[in-house]
């Protein structure tokens, strides 16, 4: 049974008919127990839904809304290795790839190529990191194989070794990969080739630029010792000369924007190292545990799910803003774009029928402090409503606590001022109750960091449960990819001068 199928929709619906729960700066006057009856904590991070537009009833709407479509089921079936990936008949177990040995996700032959793979991946990272070989690391991929390690890279920098520069490369017009070439010395440079099919045109044009300029400075000799390599695809990797040892497997049960705790995270293993890599792995299994095991009204992933289907569905809000109040968390809204975005953002049930209701929001944001100084004015008085994710980071990551108290004031005084508002003179008034959900890390460690991802991993999976829909496959962005490599071809064959209606008249001879 999908969401709008269920009893606790049709409850839902009438809950926000008669605007129940709109008032959320009276609910806080009203009732003192407010914060605590919705904050739940886990595995370093505390989530408070009380500046979310709900009261008891809604809340109970929604845990029954979790269960009449079973998300604890969907849980156990994804846990299990089945196909939940129904439209590329494959399972999608990521979380088997932070388990510890004997956890058995996905049963025994998964759990053996993770954690081999892991133990391989893990050692050469060492290797580079400790050895004086190479200085400068530069990951070339997109998406999923940029956007995750890229994200953890910068969070995590506290605990990268600081002789070693790591970069990431993935946007196919050369000019980030020209500007990190120009700082790299060609005979202290290991590129990584990330990417599961070895076939985007994005990473390839910029792997050959960069054997290109290896060959121009090193003479070609022992270029191939300058690269790894992770990939599904052996023959492209055997086509493109990449060494055997430096070649690193990911697998078909694991989505692109689901990979940084795969080899696709070896990047992220040379700058923090083998243990912190393992503390960010036990951060996520801890939030797989808790997942697995909390009942739904305890649940963080499924509570953050349900807060996102209360504002979508319900309040018919249809973008979330993520606003980390650290910019060593500054890559994260674009992280969960693609994780929420490209897992959700779908009009298709499982079944081929119409969806039956609105799925992804759109997401985006900066961080808070930033934001403060461009976007909120929208956020407080504007026409448009978003809901909100503000994080915030209680301990600085660089020892300068002024500096947190700062960021942390600032943090809580936009909560306030969104939930309370301000009935001021005509243009200042603030109509507060802007539906916010509130999720504080002590500190940002790997530990914490790798509980967050897992947290939104799971909340997106959860929201796919309650809309029906598939959340691990991306047949809305294949088709531009195959365009792109036509209309590449047929703009190099034209030869013509690259003018708008040359481009028209070669898409519109294309679509026949
Ligand atoms: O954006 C489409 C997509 O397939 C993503 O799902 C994926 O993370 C990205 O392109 C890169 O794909 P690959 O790792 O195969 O290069």
């Amino acid at each position: 049974m999908i969401g709008p199928e269920t009893a606790a929709w049709a409850e839902l619906s009438g809950l926000a008919e008669e605007g129940a729960g709109a008032d959320v700066a009276a609910a806080f006057k009203s009732d003192p127990t407010r914060e605590r009856r919705y904050t739940r904590q886990v595995a370093g991070l505390l989530l408070d839904l009380s500046h979310q537009r709900i009261d008891q009833r809604i809340f109970d709407a929604l845990i029954d809304l979790a269960s009449e479509v079973d998300i604890p089921g969907a849980f156990r079936a994804m846990f299990a290795g089945e196909k939940i990936n129904t439209t590329e008949d494959r399972a999608a177990l990521h979380a088997a790839l932070r388990q510890d040995t004997g956890d058995v996700v996905g049963g025994a032959d998964v759990e053996r190529l993770a954690l081999e793979g892991r133990e391989r991946m893990l050692a050469f990272a060492e290797s580079v990191r400790s050895g004086n070989r190479f200085d400068t690391i530069i990951n070339i991929g997109i998406g999923g194989s940029d956007l995750g390690p890229a994200m953890a890279t910068a969070a995590l920098k506290g605990f990268t070794k600081k002789a070693l520069k790591v970069r990431f490369v993935s946007n196919v017009d050369a000019v980030a990969l020209h500007d990190v070439l120009e700082e790299s010395d060609p005979e202290q440079t290991l590129f990584i080739i990330c990417s599961k099919t070895f076939t985007t045109l994005e990473t390839l044009a910029n792997a050959e630029r960069a054997k290109a300029w290896l060959n121009k400075h090193l003479g070609g000799s022992n270029v191939s010792a300058h690269f790894a390599a992770v990939s599904m695809n052996e023959s492209a990797m055997d086509s493109f000369g990449v060494h055997r040892e430096q070649r690193f497997r990911v697998w078909d049960w694991v989505g692109g924007r689901y990979s940084v705790w795969s080899a696709i995270g070896l990047s992220l293993a040379i700058a923090i190292g083998a243990e912190s890599f393992k503390k960010f792995l036990a951060g996520a299994r801890a939030m797989d545990r808790h997942t697995l095991s909390a009942s739904l009204d305890q649940n963080l992933p499924v509570l953050l799910a349900l807060a996102g289907i209360w504002n979508i569905n319900f309040q018919k809000i249809s973008t979330l803003a993520v606003l980390p109040y650290t910019d060593r968390l500054a890559r994260f809204p674009a992280f969960l774009q693609q994780l929420e975005m490209e897992s959700n953002g779908k009009s298709t049930l499982r079944d081929g029928s119409p969806v039956r209701c609105a799925t992804a929001p759109v997401v985006w944001g900066e961080p808070g402090n930033n934001a403060q100084h461009s976007f909120f004015q929208l956020l407080h008085q504007g026409g448009m409503l978003a809901a909100l994710d503000v994080l915030l980071v209680r301990r600085s990551p660089v020892g300068d606590d002024e500096g947190a108290t700062l960021a942390l004031a600032n943090g809580l005084a936009q909560i306030e001022t969104f939930t309370v508002g301000q009935v001021g003179g005509t243009h200042r008034v603030h109509p507060g109750s802007r539906p916010t959900s509130v999720l504080v890390l002590e500190s940002l460690t790997p530990e914490t960091l790798g509980a967050l991802i897992a947290l939104y991993e799971h909340k997106v999976y959860a929201q796919s449960v309650v809309w029906g829909i598939n959340a691990f496959d991306q047949f809305g962005v294949e088709l531009g990819k195959k365009i792109g490599h036509t209309t590449l071809a047929a703009l190099k064959a034209s030869g013509k001068v690259i003018t708008l209606s040359s481009v028209r008249e070669r898409l519109e001879a294309l679509r026949g």
